[in-house]
């Protein structure tokens, strides 16, 4: 698990620290950087998968021999499947600090402390890589060539990011193989949610935490409708190959009071029901050691989906998976701090950062929640509109 993530001259962050835990709530105004924060670890992320950030380029020995300048093609890849930043000059941070324009991100899981400087280009979207601090394997497992440097988990983890910009319904969903059940991604806008449950429909989901007691059965598209009843009471779903096509198609069923009705197109029913599928598959699917990254989750959800919505990501948090979820919504806040009094996750589990941004810089709050679920601190401007709004109504 990742228990600490840096951010030095990325983007609106000049130099700033955040505790992670099993379960991260990022909140705060627009543009005050909650997506900036998932985006330096989808950005590092991407940047191992496409052979950019190949740790066995940074042995000890090669640093220890005087490494310096750029090294091979390696470094931050800006554009890509999970995160289009730009150039250089986009992620730089304006102000940044130091003499020279570079950007350091890093990340702590146990004992264990990466980082990763690369300077910041302008005008290119691979930036080169000038350092790198990789600790090295422990002792008794070193290769023949001297010691090899660990790769940190969560680049090579099950792994989900979801934008806040996701699928809406339509007449039918890309049928992708190797997205979708070879790699086991949903999409960054949950494009391949479909195909996936198409797929996977049967697996089991595990007995623990992510497991709905009212659900028909374990399977995956029983567990997804009963976690979707909140949303839909009596909602069933099924997904189907389109012969010839590259394509599946969803749709909806309700149990009426005359028995099931027929099949519903996703355009026909309510829009939140198709927003919210890839986040219910992403949380039910979430693995131990998993990495998913929601952005409002809650989005097109009525107030209770809201709140249901965090208890499922609170189970995923349970389950082993680290979710770090971006919200604008106090029902998700108030659905982790009920998770928390009910003891489906531990308080130390459970990590607040609540944002403040100008523009030119952010700052980060970070209010701390015992086991009754209260938070010890409310900044101005955390979930505290409800009651300004009442003062003025009652006043
Ligand atoms: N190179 C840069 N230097 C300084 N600040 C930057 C730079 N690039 C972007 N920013 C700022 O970083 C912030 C990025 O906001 P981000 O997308 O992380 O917001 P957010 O908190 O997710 O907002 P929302 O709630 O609307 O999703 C913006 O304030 C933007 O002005
Ligand atoms: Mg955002």
């Amino acid at each position: 698990m990742i228990d600490r993530l840096t951010l030095e001259n990325f983007k609106g962050f000049r130099s700033t620290e955040l505790e992670l835990g099993s379960l991260t709530l990022l909140s705060g105004l627009n543009s005050s950087g909650k997506s900036t924060a998932l985006q330096a670890l989808a950005l590092l992320r991407q940047s191992y998968e496409a052979g950019d950030l190949d740790a066995a380029v940074f042995l000890p020995e090669a640093r220890r021999s005087g490494l310096s300048g750029a090294v091979g093609n390696q470094g931050f890849l800006l554009n890509g499947e999970l995160v289009g930043l730009g150039t250089g000059k986009d992620v730089l941070h304006e102000d940044f600090a130091g003499d020279e324009a570079r950007i350091g991100l890093g990340v702590t899981e146990g004992p264990y402390r990466y980082r990763w400087t690369v300077a910041a280009e302008a005008e290119q979207n691979l930036l080169p890589l000038l350092d790198a601090d990789l600790p090295a394997i422990s002792e008794g497992r070193h290769r023949p060539g001297g010691p090899e440097a660990t790769t940190p988990a969560f680049l090579t983890a099950p792994f989900q990011y979801l934008h806040a910009d996701r699928i809406s319904p339509a007449e039918f969903y890309p049928r992708d193989h190797h997205a979708a059940v070879g790699r086991g991604f949903l999409g960054v806008r949950g494009e391949h949610a479909v195909n996936f449950l198409r797929h996977h429909a049967r697996s089991p989901v595990p007995a623990g935490p992510l497991h709905h007691p009212k659900a028909e059965s374990d399977l995956l598209v029983d567990q997804v409708a009963a976690w979707m009843d909140v949303l839909c009471p009596g909602v069933d779903i099924r997904t189907d190959a389109i012969a010839g096509t590259d394509a599946v198609l969803l749709s909806y069923g309700f149990e009426g009071p005359l028995g099931p009705t027929h099949r519903r197109r996703p355009a026909n029913v309510g829009f939140g029901l198709t927003y919210v599928l890839p986040v219910v598959v992403a949380c039910l699917t979430a693995q131990r050691g998993s990495l998913v990254l929601l952005e409002n989750p809650e989005a097109h959800l009525h107030p209770q989906g809201q709140t249901r919505m965090a208890t499922l990501a609170a189970a995923a948090a349970a389950h082993g998976a680290q979710v770090l979820v971006e919200t604008h919504s106090d029902h998700v806040i108030n659905g982790v701090r009920l998770a928390v009094k009910q003891r489906r996750l531990e308080p130390s589990q459970a990590v607040f950062h609540y944002f403040r941004g100008d523009g030119t810089g952010v700052e980060v709050v970070s209010p701390r929640i015992n086991a009754d679920g209260m938070l010890d601190r409310w900044p101005p401007g955390f979930f505290d509109e409800l009651e300004n709004t009442l003062d003025q109504l009652i006043g």
